[in-house]
């Protein structure tokens, strides 16, 4: 089967390897979707702490059953995707329903094999079957919607809210979904420094954006009198948590998604004074049945994110629009 392998960081091939046989309690899934994400190009560079080599990347992937080991009754052919997160079931984050911070967390397609392959054995705990309606591209875009029902779940949504997302990449835009299609926010507010980028925001629900590539967002946000009450941070550079508590309504609460390892200065005074709540958000604990029902009664679309298609022979091409034209690119599709 072909596998796309990162072989070391700095080195990814479409490597030949043996179909691997399922043991008892897991489902080989023959893979015929996957969208690559950011964390996907930091395993290629060497960026990610938690990956281990060689790896098969790729954690949003949708295909169909091919074989089930003992245990498992899941007909062939079921058409299914599958939440990247494996927990122990029995640590202090597991007893209390966050499978996604598990003390032995293994995610699929970082610390052991992914999605980009031909075939990909996976716990069929882990397995979620998708009805007909939700279609073979909408299916891989299921993972970044859960981590978009991760961060909003965390912070609580109201329709009242004046939600501010910094960042117009693909998870900025699945959060915008959330907040609009799922919770009617009635303002969303989205910032980015890429025009384009905050075409397809408002393509993605945003009622409002403002590129703040030559203009301060807190003189814009002061300028139009607005004091965000929920703020969600998808564009993680360090110095935003400082500015999402300067620019927050007391009272407001925010989401950050980053995982910076450079430190960034905030001051209590600040957060104190407005009893602001600061939530953080990592991967999706449980999400996946809740944005499968989500995209199957229409309320989210997730197509509107696909920009690039590619067999996976052209995995090179893919990953070069991916990471070297963010004006024309979101979510890259791989077909296998
Ligand atoms: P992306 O790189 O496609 O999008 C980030 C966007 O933020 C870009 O459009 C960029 O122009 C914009 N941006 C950068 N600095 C900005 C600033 N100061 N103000 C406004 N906009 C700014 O990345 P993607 O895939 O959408 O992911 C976003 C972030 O979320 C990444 O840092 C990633 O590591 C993180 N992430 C976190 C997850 C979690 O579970 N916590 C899961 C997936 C991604
Ligand atoms: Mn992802
Ligand atoms: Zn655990």
């Amino acid at each position: 089967m072909k596998s796309l392998v990162v072989e070391h960081p700095g080195l990814l091939v479409l490597a030949d390897r043996g179909v691997p046989e399922p043991g008892p309690g897991e489902v080989r899934l023959r893979v015929e979707r996957a969208g690559i994400c950011g964390s996907d190009v930091h395993i290629l560079h060497g960026s990610n702490a938690f990956a281990r080599y060689p790896r098969v990347i790729g954690h949003e992937f949708y295909g169909r059953v091919d074989a089930v080991g003992d245990g498992v009754a899941v007909a062939a052919g079921t058409r299914a995707v599958v939440d990247p997160v494996i927990s122990c079931g029995h640590c202090y984050p597991c007893s209390v329903g966050r499978p996604n911070v598990c003390v032995e967390l293994q995610v699929l397609g970082v610390h052991r094999d992914g999605g980009f392959s031909e075939f990909c054995l996976v716990p069929a705990a882990n397995l979620h079957v998708i009805p007909d309606c939700i279609t073979d591209e909408q299916a891989p875009l299921i993972e970044p919607f859960s981590v978009a029902a991760n961060i909003t779940d965390h912070t609580g949504v109201f329709d009242q809210d004046v939600a501010l997302v910094y960042g117009a990449g693909a998870i900025g835009l699945t959060i915008v979904q959330v907040l609009k299609y799922v919770h009617g926010v009635k303002t969303v507010i989205v910032t980015d420094r890429i025009d384009e980028r905050l075409v397809a925001a408002q393509a993605n629900g945003a009622d409002r954006v403002i590129n703040t590539a030559h203009r301060g967002l807190a003189d814009a946000l002061a300028a139009d009198g607005i004091r965000p009450t929920l703020v969600i941070d998808a564009a993680c550079h360090p110095a935003i948590l400082g500015e999402a508590i300067e620019i927050a309504s007391p009272a407001a609460r925010i989401g950050m998604m980053g995982f910076s390892t450079d430190p960034c200065t905030i001051i209590q005074q600040k957060i104190t004074s407005k009893e602001l709540s600061i939530h953080s958000s990592r991967l999706n604990s449980h999400k996946f049945a809740k944005v499968i029902d989500w995209v199957a009664s229409g309320r989210l679309h997730p197509e509107r994110l696909i920009t690039h298609r590619f067999p996976v022979a052209d995995f090179e091409a893919a990953f070069d629009a991916f990471e070297h034209h963010p004006t024309e690119c979101c979510k890259v599709l791989l077909s296998f």
